[in-house]
């Protein structure tokens, strides 16, 4: 019989060996904007255009995007390490002294960010403890000038340039 994976550190350091990007999923909650970091973004479907994030089922954030119906993916940059520590910081005021402006779905789309995808729910499936959210993107725009930030091993890094790899032969 396998043995029972612990839900506890040496299975998070096994998952945290997996690189991933970085995103801030906000929302226009009914008195206020909300937002959480989320590393758990993926592409799901070109046509018809959609994504995914997990959302912890204890999450404070989770509710209020799901009483918004939606919810805007901010891809962080490689300078937003410690707006994303803000995001994924309890009691705090997130939004302070955070520059946006409201995006097609009325979610805040951040200053700065590499990219950005305006997304509505479309689906929601149960899985564990979190709750797999597929959106439905209704907007999107990226900066190729912004480089994206990078989270890895639980820090955060740049992403650097592909070395060069020079084959025996190859005319340089
Ligand atoms: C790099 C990073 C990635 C995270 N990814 C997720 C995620 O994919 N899903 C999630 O529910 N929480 C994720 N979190 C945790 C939430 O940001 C954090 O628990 C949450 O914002 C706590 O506050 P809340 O109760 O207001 O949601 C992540 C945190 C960090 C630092």
């Amino acid at each position: 019989m396998a043995a029972r994976v612990d839900p506890g550190d040496d299975f998070r350091r096994v998952l945290g060996r997996f690189p991933t990007g970085v995103t801030i999923v906000t929302a226009q909650a009914a008195d206020r904007p909300v937002g959480m970091a989320v590393n758990s973004f993926t592409s799901v479907s070109l046509d018809p255009p959609l994504i995914l994030f997990c959302a912890a089922r204890s999450s404070t954030t989770w509710p209020h995007i799901r009483s918004a119906g939606a919810f805007t993916v901010n891809v962080l940059g490689e300078d937003h390490g410690a707006l994303c520590r803000v995001f994924a910081h309890k009691g705090t005021d997130r939004f302070n002294g955070v520059r946006y402006r409201t995006g097609a779905t009325g979610a805040p789309v951040l200053d700065g960010v590499a990219a950005h995808l305006d997304c509505r729910i479309d689906a929601l499936h149960t899985a564990g403890d979190h709750v797999i959210v597929v959106g439905r993107v209704e907007d999107h725009h990226a900066d190729d000038r912004v480089r994206p930030l990078v989270f890895h091993g639980g820090t955060y890094a740049g992403l650097q340039p592909e070395p060069t790899h020079r084959t025996e032969g190859e005319e340089h």
